[in-house]
């Protein structure tokens, strides 16, 4: 049988348009093969087979018709053929029947195909090679700190879109925002966070870590290097009081009572990254009891007060960097010394590794090279003993740091402790009151009770049930009782 198609196809752009459709079919079946045959990266891939080839096959299909129909009207023009406006299709005819064949058969495959291919669209665009690898220096910081941290195997979209298509649809939408933002190089930097329109705790975090959970005391703990010449090393052993004393007391005490759902603490922020709050309201909600705590250092009652809209806590007023941990130099080089990437026996290197990865610089490359200098130049050991060390630091920084976004420590305060930014003295300072007098506690065992401290030589242990009075690592008085810690640890000073 002699494939014959209408007069009308043989044209030009018809002709290209099947042409493209061809090849890219042909690439994607090609490309599909390699990409799942091999361990080619998976982003790139990804974005050509389900995102750039479809367009092309859609362009090449809505050019036949195209074509066709710019035939026909010439034609027509011309006064050659039939009058009527629109093609006849007549089945009786041979080149007729085997067009409405091709068509049909071809409608069918690419239905097919592209039910496929949506499928598998929908897939790569939640996966994490696309959300973290696709613009590298975009999401190199939030990727990097991800993979260190216990949501390594957590994927994005679990904590920034969650279940439901509702959200799907709405990510998908300011995604093409920030596809475009990247593009045209005008992306803020630091991307700015609280992010205004994360998906509540509610529906995220708690698909996994439902609050009802009981959660016991934790074990923290902490190791410190001094910067002094011998780096003097100091433990800290802290009992979290995560859940309340006793399982049978669930969440009506301890850390995790914020989120029991019988009450609701809600609150007023001063500033964008919420680390002033003037005003916090707490709801009973079997009662309807309120009590309203009014900080006595802002003054209560000003403008912004009446106008904003009170946030309700959840896990994220906490646990803000659950997964992009970008922490302070003197916490990452404590880490590193700690498991022996920097030596803590080279005198002074505490210090000089604080001091070199602290200064904030242009690029990476000029980091790493800064950082190695100023390293050698105050620590006064022969260079096979030192080149390790130096490398340690370079890595540490590598992990927290990141020039290219103005990603740091600071640009992103964590508010689960009360060390480097205000945390949860941004409530528990003693100077939250409410009407009856009661006060939010800075006490030191609310929250964990210290169970051991001191240089690691002499360490000092707390007996059973019982929590050390704190003993600052460095003399400095009553200070740490009478100013927030952050006052002092915070770098730069705020
Ligand atoms: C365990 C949950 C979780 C996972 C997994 C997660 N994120 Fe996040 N992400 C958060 C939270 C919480 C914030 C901070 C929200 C805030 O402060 O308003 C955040 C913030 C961000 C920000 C804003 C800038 C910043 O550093 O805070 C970006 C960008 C981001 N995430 C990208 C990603 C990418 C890419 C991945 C996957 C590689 C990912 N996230 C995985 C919870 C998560
Ligand atoms: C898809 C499931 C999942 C989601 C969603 C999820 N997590 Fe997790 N989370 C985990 C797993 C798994 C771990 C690791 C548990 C372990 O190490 O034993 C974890 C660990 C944690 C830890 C302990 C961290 C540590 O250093 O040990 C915290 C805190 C936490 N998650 C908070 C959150 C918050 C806040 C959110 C929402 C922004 C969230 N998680 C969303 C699964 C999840
Ligand atoms: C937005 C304000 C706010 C923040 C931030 C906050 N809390 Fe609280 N917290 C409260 C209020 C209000 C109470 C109840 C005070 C009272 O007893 O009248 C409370 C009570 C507590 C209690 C005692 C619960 C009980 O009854 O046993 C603990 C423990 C606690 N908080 C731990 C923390 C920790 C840890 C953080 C930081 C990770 C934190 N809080 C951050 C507002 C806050
Ligand atoms: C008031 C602050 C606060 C709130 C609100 C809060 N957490 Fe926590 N959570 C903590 C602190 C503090 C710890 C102790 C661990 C630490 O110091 O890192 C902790 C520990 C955890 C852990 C580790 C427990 C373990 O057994 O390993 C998980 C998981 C967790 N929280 C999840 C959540 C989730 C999910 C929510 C929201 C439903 C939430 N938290 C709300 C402060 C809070
Ligand atoms: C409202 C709860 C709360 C109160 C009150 C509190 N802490 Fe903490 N503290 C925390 C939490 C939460 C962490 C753990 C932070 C983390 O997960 O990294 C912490 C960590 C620490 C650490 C370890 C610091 C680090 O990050 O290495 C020390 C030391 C400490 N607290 C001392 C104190 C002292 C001293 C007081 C009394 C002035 C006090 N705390 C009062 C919640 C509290
Ligand atoms: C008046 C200022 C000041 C205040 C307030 C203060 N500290 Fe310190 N802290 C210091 C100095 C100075 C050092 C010595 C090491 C250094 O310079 O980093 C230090 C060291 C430390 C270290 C070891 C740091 C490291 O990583 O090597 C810890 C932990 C610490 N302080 C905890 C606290 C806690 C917890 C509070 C609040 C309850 C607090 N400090 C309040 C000044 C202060």
């Amino acid at each position: 049988m002699k494939l014959r198609l209408p007069d009308s196809f043989y044209n030009p752009v018809s002709y290209s348009g099947a042409a493209i459709v061809l090849i890219a079919v042909f690439m994607f079946v090609f490309l599909f093969v390699i990409a799942s045959a091999s361990s080619m990266e998976r982003a790139y891939a990804g974005i050509i087979l389900f995102i750039v080839i479809p367009v092309f096959i859609i362009l090449g299909l809505l050019l036949i018709p195209l074509g066709m129909w710019r035939r026909h009207r010439q034609e027509q023009k011309q006064g050659r053929k039939r009058e009527k406006a629109f093609p006849v299709l007549d089945l009786n005819q041979p080149q007729h029947r085997t067009a409405a064949l091709l068509f049909s058969i071809g409608t069918l495959v690419f239905l097919f195909l592209s039910a496929l291919g949506s499928y598998e669209a929908f897939h790569f665009t939640e996966s994490v090679p696309f959300c973290g690898q696709l613009c590298h220096k975009v999401m190199a910081p939030e990727f990097t700190a991800y993979q260190v941290s216990a949501h390594a195997r957590v994927s994005c979209v679990a904590c920034h879109v969650g279940a439901g298509a509702n959200w799907y649809v709405k990510s998908k939408l300011s995604g093409l925002y920030q596809v475009y933002a990247t593009l045209m190089n005008n992306y803020p930097r630091p991307i700015p966070t609280p992010i205004a329109n994360l998906r509540p705790a509610r529906e995220t975090c708690e698909s996994c870590h439902w609050p009802q959970k009981i959660y016991g005391k934790q074990q923290r703990r902490e190791i410190y290097y001094l910067p002094d010449d011998s780096n003097t090393r100091w433990e800290m052993e802290l009992l979290m009081n995560t859940g309340g004393g006793n399982p049978a007391l669930g969440q009506k005490s301890g850390i995790h009572w914020h989120i029991n759902p019988d009450i609701q603490v809600a609150y007023f922020a001063a500033d964008e990254k919420r680390l002033e709050i003037p005003r916090v309201i707490l709801t009973d909600l079997r009662t309807q009891k309120q009590t309203v705590y009014t900080s006595m250092m802002s003054g209560g009652d000003d403008a912004a007060l009446q106008a904003g809209k009170p946030r309700i806590m959840d896990c994220i007023d906490c646990h803000n960097r659950p997964s992009h941990i970008y922490r302070d130099p003197n916490r990452f080089i404590n880490i590193a010394m700690a498991s022996g990437d920097i030596d803590p026996s080279l005198p002074g290197i505490k210090r000089a590794a604080v001091e070199a990865v602290m200064i904030e610089y242009e690029t990476p490359q000029t980091a790493m090279a800064e950082i190695a200098s100023k390293i050698r130049a105050e620590v006064s050991v022969d260079e096979t003993r030192l080149a390790h060390s130096i490398r340690g630091a370079q890595q540490a920084y590598n992990l927290n740091i990141f020039p290219a976004m103005k990603v740091r420590w600071s640009a992103y305060p964590d508010h689960i402790g009360h060390l480097t930014t205000p945390g949860c003295f941004r409530c528990h300072d003693d100077q939250h009151v409410s009407e009856e007098g009661r006060v939010i506690s800075r006490a030191c065992d609310l929250c964990h009770m210290i169970t051991a401290q001191g240089p690691s030589a002499e360490l000092e242990y707390a007996g059973s049930q019982q929590s050390l009075p704190f003993n600052h690592l460095e003399d400095i008085g009553d200070a740490w009782r009478e100013t927030n810690c952050s006052d002092c640890h915070h770098t730069p000073p705020m």
